[in-house]
């Protein structure tokens, strides 16, 4: 693996257009459990009784219970070398974008800047009723209410069933059918929209790379697969890059 991974970290060097699209999988070696793996999440909650509208609209208050338990985890994990090597990448690389399917925050907090969360935020609040919304890492009550107008607020995460919201969708095609390098790090790629990013940064001519522990159903129409710990993997990318 270490030719290939000299050769995907020349390709990095330069003013080239690098997209990164992350997963749960980035995640992992911070201690936020992954949602498909073993001691995936959605082994432990059913993700129709939790990450649906109208499992919210039934029983908010386990809804609730459930994020509010994400929140208090990922509030006590911190980011791990892969989360810093990404920012390390952003700020040595003048286009760099990096694209998100996860909720955690993470990545801010390890000093990446130009994050797009393609499924919201575990810190972000919408109230169900009015366009209030807001950025809170406080501790909340069971069922937390809005300040404007006394309606229940709801985490501002995509649920399954619901559109992504289409400013930031708009933004991540646009960025990955630019790219001249698509790197898929962590991400079982059984989700869409994210899971055929790759696709359209193939057609467009960029040069794709998966980052995962394990093969994924895009593995196999990657330029490059590198298979270990992002933790691992990425910082040895992000090392001594040529400007
Ligand atoms: P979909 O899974 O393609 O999701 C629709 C949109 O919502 C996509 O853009 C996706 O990126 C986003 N999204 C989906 N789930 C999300 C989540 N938990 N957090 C953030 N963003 C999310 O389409 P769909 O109609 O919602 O679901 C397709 C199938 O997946 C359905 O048959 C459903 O029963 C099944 N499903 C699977 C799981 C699972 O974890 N494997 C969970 C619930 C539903
Ligand atoms: N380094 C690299 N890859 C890892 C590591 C690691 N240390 N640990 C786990 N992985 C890989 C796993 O092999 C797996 O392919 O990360 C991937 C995690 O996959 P999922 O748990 O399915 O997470 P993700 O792809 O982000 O899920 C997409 O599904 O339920 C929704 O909204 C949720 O955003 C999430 C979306």
């Amino acid at each position: 693996m270490q030719a290939e991974l000299e050769m995907v970290k020349a390709l990095l060097g330069g003013d080239r257009r690098v997209v990164v699209l992350t997963g749960a999988g980035v995640s992992a070696e911070s201690g936020v459990p992954t949602f498909r793996g073993r001691d995936g999440l959605w082994k432990h909650h059913r993700a129709e009784d939790l990450a649906r509208p109208d499992a919210f609209a039934a029983h908010p208050e386990l809804v609730w219970e459930f994020y509010n338990w994400r929140r208090r985890l990922v509030g006590n994990c911190y980011p791990n070398a892969a989360h810093l090597a990404l920012a390390a990448m952003e700020r040595q690389m003048p286009n760099f974008l990096l694209i998100t399917q996860n909720v955690d925050g993470l990545h801010a907090r390890a000093g990446s800047r130009k994050v797009l969360e393609m499924h919201g935020s575990l810190w972000q609040l919408c109230c169900t009723v009015c366009s209030h919304a807001r950025e809170d890492f406080s501790e909340l009550p069971d069922l937390p209410d809005c300040p404007v107008c006394g309606h229940l607020l709801r985490p501002g995460v995509v649920w399954f069933g619901e559109p992504l919201v289409p400013g930031v969708l708009k933004l991540a095609i646009e960025a990955v059918a630019k790219a001249d390098v698509f790197l898929s790090v962590g991400t079982s790629n059984l989700v869409q929209p994210a899971a055929s990013f790759y696709q359209l940064a193939k057609d467009h001519g960029a040069v794709t790379v998966e980052v995962n522990m394990e093969p994924t159903p895009n593995t196999g129409f990657m330029d490059f697969a590198l298979h270990g710990p992002a933790g691992d993997i990425l910082p040895e990318l992000a090392g001594g890059l040529a400007g």
